[in-house]
């Protein structure tokens, strides 16, 4: 059995919106993240991908549940040692370009997380700074240029470097290709699959659509307003989806194979809003498989086969 490296334990953020009314961003999240493995995480705008991955972080405190690393709960360390264990996580944002600081240079932005957690200085430092762009295929002549005389595709691998500086254990990967050109997205991908293997990382892979977390991810998660609704290997969830959400978001995908008699899941109307979510199982608005009982109780993420969960009343 593999050992797990990262959990949340019923992961909650809500947060107070126009005035006291509350929104769930997320609410009630549990899984484990294997060491070495990527979990994919994927859902449609707002269902709390991003606020999951701060949690994990700590860049937020959250409103319930915990986040266990290295069997350390991390919701209750502070000062030193919640920075000292900061290191072993990292993120790497959507948007390279408003994550970099546009009046640092190249070498400044690396060199950051060093100094701050003191792990080099003076040629050391040099060198390591030299050593990252190199991994993420930079040159380190670079290392003087500012982050916008970069294209899109270069400022991403900067902040791959910038996350590697600390050699996490973990990076929490927060659609890291979703803002570059289709032709630079595989390029990035491959690079962080190749760094994964060179240096034993574990991924958190946030996207929005399952073809991309297909091709990276051991495991995928599938969220829905602030819930996980399923949760397997790739494999078993490409194959044999069960929640009717996830079905229909993979039916969403072209498929390759000629002849291939798939039909097109087309849900109906817009995710609800999460200051008000639906009674019951939030899914029942917009699923093709309502019954009564899916808007009174809230279906819970049962193990269906091994290692293959699911939260619907008729799975
Ligand atoms: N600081 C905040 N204050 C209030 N609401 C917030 C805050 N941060 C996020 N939200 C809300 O929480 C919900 C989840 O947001 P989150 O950014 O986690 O979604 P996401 O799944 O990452 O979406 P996307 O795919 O668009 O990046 C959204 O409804 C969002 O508006
Ligand atoms: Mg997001």
């Amino acid at each position: 059995m593999a050992e797990s490296l990262f959990e949340v334990h019923d992961l909650k953020k809500h947060y107070r919106v126009q005035g006291n009314k509350i929104l769930k961003a997320v609410d009630g999240v549990s899984f484990h993240v294997f060491r070495g493995e990527t979990l994919g995480l994927v859902g449609e705008s707002g269902c709390g991908k991003s606020t999951t991955g701060r949690l994990i972080m700590r860049l937020e405190e959250p409103t319930g549940g915990s986040v266990i690393f290295e069997k350390k709960d991390l919701t209750a360390l502070r000062g030193r040692r919640l920075r000292s264990l900061r290191k072993d996580i990292q993120i790497i944002f959507q948007d390279p370009y408003s994550s970099l600081n546009p009046r640092m240079t190249i070498r400044e932005i690396i060199a950051e997380p060093l100094k701050v957690h003191k792990l080099a200085k003076g040629n050391e430092l040099e060198k390591k700074v030299s050593q990252l762009l190199d991994y993420v295929g930079l040159a380190s002549y670079q290392a003087n240029r500012y982050p916008h005389e970069f294209s899109g595709g270069q400022r991403q691998r900067v902040g791959i470097a910038r996350a590697l500086a600390t050699q996490p254990k973990l990076i929490v990967c927060d659609e890291p290709v979703s803002a570059l050109d289709v032709s630079i997205q595989s390029q990035v991908i491959n690079l962080l699959k190749d760094l994964q293997q060179e240096f034993k990382l574990t991924y958190i892979f946030i996207a929005h659509g399952l073809n991309v977390v297909k091709y990276m991810s051991d495991r995928v998660g599938v969220m829905y307003l602030g819930k996980l609704v399923e949760l397997a290997s790739s494999e078993s969830l490409y194959e044999r989806p069960l929640h009717p959400y996830t079905q229909a978001l993979l039916s969403a995908i072209p498929r390759p194979v000629p002849g291939s008699k798939k039909k097109r899941i087309i849900l109906k109307g817009d995710v609800p809003s999460p200051i008000d979510p639906p009674k019951g199982c939030r899914f029942s608005t917009r699923c093709f498989k309502v019954q009564d009982i899916c808007t009174s109780e809230e279906p819970v993420l049962k193990e269906i086969e091994p290692g293959h969960f699911c939260a619907c009343h008729f799975i």
